[in-house]
């Protein structure tokens, strides 16, 4: 199938574009570069022995989209491009509703101008709002989001709805993600953040490798076994084959949610000393105060994906950790 992968020189576009194409698949990618990076699309090359057909281009410039989608013959579209920093997203709302959302608008009208219907959307657990009850099953309703990041991911999952019920040949699958993390076993590929870290993993490898002096974390009080928050916590290639899987469910019409997570929840503790432990290197950290809009736990109901794609996250915490510690190791200042 030739996919149109947006945001493929990201973290978990880059990922996917490697199975995509180990797959047999054929691969396009649009990417601003505005938080990707060329050198991972080299990487890919490294990887797959494959070369991949990369376009600069942002996915709200209908023009170059129209491009696009004219000189490539695309079946379906891989949807990665945005923004993705929650709090980030609090100071600049603007800026999010415009990419996240603005952006899928203008990437849907030129894929419908251009007859290409069937659209794969990187959603996520945020969606569930702040008073779902664990785990979270895709039967719920959309919850109240707690952040312009979390509202433009509900805002887009509605839209595309609102699509498929306009025209029935539309087809979409929406692809609620917990938290991935870990790396490419080659150590070639990889989270890259820019500035400080928002999010755990990346934070604790870059403490390991000595480029922070400590760990925050953040509240100890929560109601949770160990009393600090609990997340679901999957490995980036498991996430990456999710959509692999994924692939045959948009060649039929409609709407079609699934999590892709791995169905328990681990506590920012155990995390931390899990890695501790696989690694062998200290991780100093702190326990400092809660940090605002943070959930004490959620993790996934993963059934319907395993029973209806045939898909479950098969690396365990262990791999996530020692893939992050290679990856970290080998590229202290990520692609930079
Ligand atoms: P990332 O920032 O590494 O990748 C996003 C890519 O999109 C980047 O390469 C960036 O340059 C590109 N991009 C952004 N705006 C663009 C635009 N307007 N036009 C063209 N390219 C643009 O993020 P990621 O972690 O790989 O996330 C991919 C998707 O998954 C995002 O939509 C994100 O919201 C979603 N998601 C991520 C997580 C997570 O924890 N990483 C969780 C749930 C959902
Ligand atoms: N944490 C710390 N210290 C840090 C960073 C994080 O203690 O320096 C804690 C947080 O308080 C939280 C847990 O680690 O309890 C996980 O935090 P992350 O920022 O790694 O992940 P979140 O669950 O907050 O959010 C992530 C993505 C969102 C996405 C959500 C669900 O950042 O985009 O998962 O998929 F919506």
């Amino acid at each position: 199938m030739q996919v149109l992968v947006t945001g493929g020189a990201g973290y978990i576009g880059s990922h996917t574009v490697v199975e995509l194409l180990q797959a047999g698949h054929s691969v396009v990618v649009v990417d601003n570069l505005c938080n990707g990076s060329e050198v991972a699309l080299q990487r890919i090359e490294k990887i797959t022995g494959q070369s991949v057909r990369f376009i600069r281009a942002d996915i709200r410039d209908r023009q170059a989209m129209d491009g696009v989608f004219s000189r490539h013959d695309i079946e379906t579209v891989i949807h990665f491009a945005g923004l993705k920093a929650v709090g980030e997203s609090v100071s600049r709302p603007l800026d999010y509703y415009e990419n996240n959302f603005y952006g899928t608008l203008v990437l849907c009208q030129a894929m419908e101008a251009a007859g290409v219907r069937r659209l794969v959307f990187s959603s996520s657990a945020t969606v569930y709002g702040e008073e779902a009850p664990v785990p979270y099953v895709e039967t719920m309703p959309r919850g109240t989001t707690s952040n312009p990041y979390g509202t433009s991911k509900a805002m887009v999952e509605k839209l595309l709805e609102d699509l498929v019920s306009a025209n029935a040949r539309w087809s979409v699958v929406l692809l609620r993600y917990f938290n991935p993390i870990g790396a490419h076993p080659s150590g070639w590929l990889g989270e890259c953040p820019q500035g400080i870290p928002n999010n755990l993993m990346p934070f604790i490898a870059q403490v390991a490798v000595g480029r922070r002096e400590r760990l925050s974390i953040f509240g100890d009080d929560y109601p949770t076994a160990d009393g600090t928050c609990e997340r679901d916590y999957l490995h980036v290639v498991d996430l990456a084959l999710g959509h692999l899987k994924a692939l045959p469910a948009v060649l039929e019409p409609g709407v079609s949610i699934y999590n892709l997570g791995t169905g328990q929840g681990v506590s920012v503790l155990a995390m931390v000393n899990s890695f501790m432990r696989v690694t062998g290197v200290d991780v100093p950290y702190l326990i400092t105060s809660r940090r605002a809009g943070d959930l004490p736990a959620f993790w996934a109901d993963a059934g319907k994906a395993r029973r209806k794609l045939g898909w479950t996250a098969e690396r365990g915490l262990d791999d996530m950790l020692m893939d992050t510690w290679r990856w970290q190791c080998k590229n202290p200042y990520g692609y930079r």
